[in-house]
């Protein structure tokens, strides 16, 4: 098979490093990719939002399937343009991706069919937030509406930040993505990422994992795209997953059809472990990062007749995923300066060694020098990811190469899979 990848973070690092080790793959081009996805495959310089670009990329090398790693790709209609075309997509249409491109649309959606969640409310007007603000209880939950980067989330401890935070979102500080704000209830509980691959009419999981949003360590500083995860997390028992799965991924995928726009691709919920059960924090239309690292070292199955049958509509007649028995950490080195003003250009030293068949380091954010040295180029910049008989053991496998490569520019947590531990 030809398959086009598209993206350029460790997410499709990771992709790119499992759809290689089929056995059915004929040919893997990644557009951009990155200098770690160029070991693995053929990279052509077409940015993941160039829609015309990738359309004609696909069709040059005769693709037998796209995957889609970002939202970005999804949200401008990469897939709408691929269905015109009759190419199989793994990603779901423009206006199936609203469960991530807007918060609006999904609180919403998740009240019309009764999906455990947050109460909500959703504005454009300051006036009536405020209003809307009193009625509640500290603290305050307000997010932009569309995609903002992982930033448009603030947890306000009173009614005056709340009320900030409103205005700074409705004033134009994400553009077009905060025009309208949703104000949640606060949920309280543990958070954790569930995956499930739907075809549009049957769903199954396809793995957990936990995340770890804060800079620093002890889940401190700032907000982030995410700076190490582990599978499984054992918080996410199968009980409560199989739980979700009946309560939010098989309903979800239902009433998409239904309202007319099925989903097709990998469906991300975000969940919160209350006291009163699994609720849905927010759907995502793509595999979670760094949480696909883990998924991608703990996955034992092929993992292209899945991203086939979800594309081609025949998930259904595939057996469920095989997962090898050993736990996955993935370990995110960030840029100094991450998440608000990451510092490009630090040279990284030794991340390519071989630490042996159970560590592997996918690229994020690298670029390649013309000495063939690796340089910081973004945010998150290394993924050092490790398996091992249980979590400790993949653990300090972890630790142990972050420890033997040389960046004094960048920084990372040491406590990835401290809940578990
Ligand atoms: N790691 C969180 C996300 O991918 O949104």
């Amino acid at each position: 098979m030809n398959i086009l990848l598209v993206g350029s973070g460790g997410r499709e690092h990771a992709l790119a490093w499992k759809i290689a080790q089929s056995p059915l793959l004929k040919r893997l081009v990644a557009a951009p990719g990155n200098p770690g996805i160029e070991r693995v495959c053929e990279v052509r310089a077409v940015s993941a939002t160039d829609v015309d670009g990738l359309v004609a990329l696909a069709r040059e090398i005769a693709a037998d399937l796209v995957v889609v790693g970002p939202e970005s790709a999804l949200e401008k209609g990469l897939a709408d343009r691929l269905a015109a075309l009759s190419i199989p997509c793994f990603g779901p249409s423009q206006l199936a991706a609203r469960l991530e491109t807007s918060k609006a649309f999904t609180k919403d959606f998740c009240a019309r069919h009764g999906l455990p969640t947050a109460g909500h409310g959703v504005f454009d007007d300051a006036e009536k937030a405020d209003a809307f603000l009193q009625t509640l209880p500290p603290p305050y939950v307000i997010k932009a509406d569309g995609l903002a980067a992982g930033k448009g989330v603030v947890i306000a401890a009173d009614l005056a930040e709340a009320k900030a935070a409103v205005r700074d979102m409705l004033g134009g500080r994400f553009g077009a993505a905060g025009a309208q704000v949703v104000i949640e209830d606060f949920m309280q509980g543990e958070e954790a990422s569930l995956f499930a691959l739907t075809d549009g009419r049957s769903a199954i999981l396809f793995g957990a994992a936990q995340d770890h949003k804060r800079a620093f360590d002890g889940d401190q500083g700032p907000n982030t795209g995410g700076m190490g995860a582990y599978s499984p997390a054992p918080i996410l028992t199968p009980e409560l997953a199989e739980q979700a799965r009946i309560e939010m991924i098989e309903p979800a995928v239902r009433a998409m059809a239904a309202e007319g726009y099925p989903y097709v691709g990998v469906l991300y919920a975000g969940l919160m472990l209350t006291a009163d059960g699994p609720k849905l924090v927010e759907f995502n239309a793509r595999f979670g990062d760094p949480e696909c690292q883990v998924l991608m070292l703990r996955l034992e199955s092929d993992l292209i007749p899945y991203l086939l049958a979800c594309a081609t509509g025949t998930l259904s007649s595939l057996p469920r995923p095989v997962w090898r028995d050993e736990a996955g950490v993935c370990v995110v080195l960030a840029a100094e300066g991450y998440p608000e003003a990451p510092k490009a250009g630090s040279v990284i030293e030794g991340a390519e060694a071989d630490f042996g068949a159970e560590v592997t380091v996918f690229h994020a954010g690298t670029a390649r020098g013309a000495d063939g040295s690796l340089t910081a180029a973004g945010g998150r910049v290394l993924n050092v990811c490790a398996r091992g008989s249980d979590l400790r053991v993949a653990r300090d496998r972890a630790y142990a190469a972050v420890d033997a490569i040389k960046w004094p520019g960048g920084f990372h947590r040491r406590d990835i899979g401290w809940r578990a531990l």
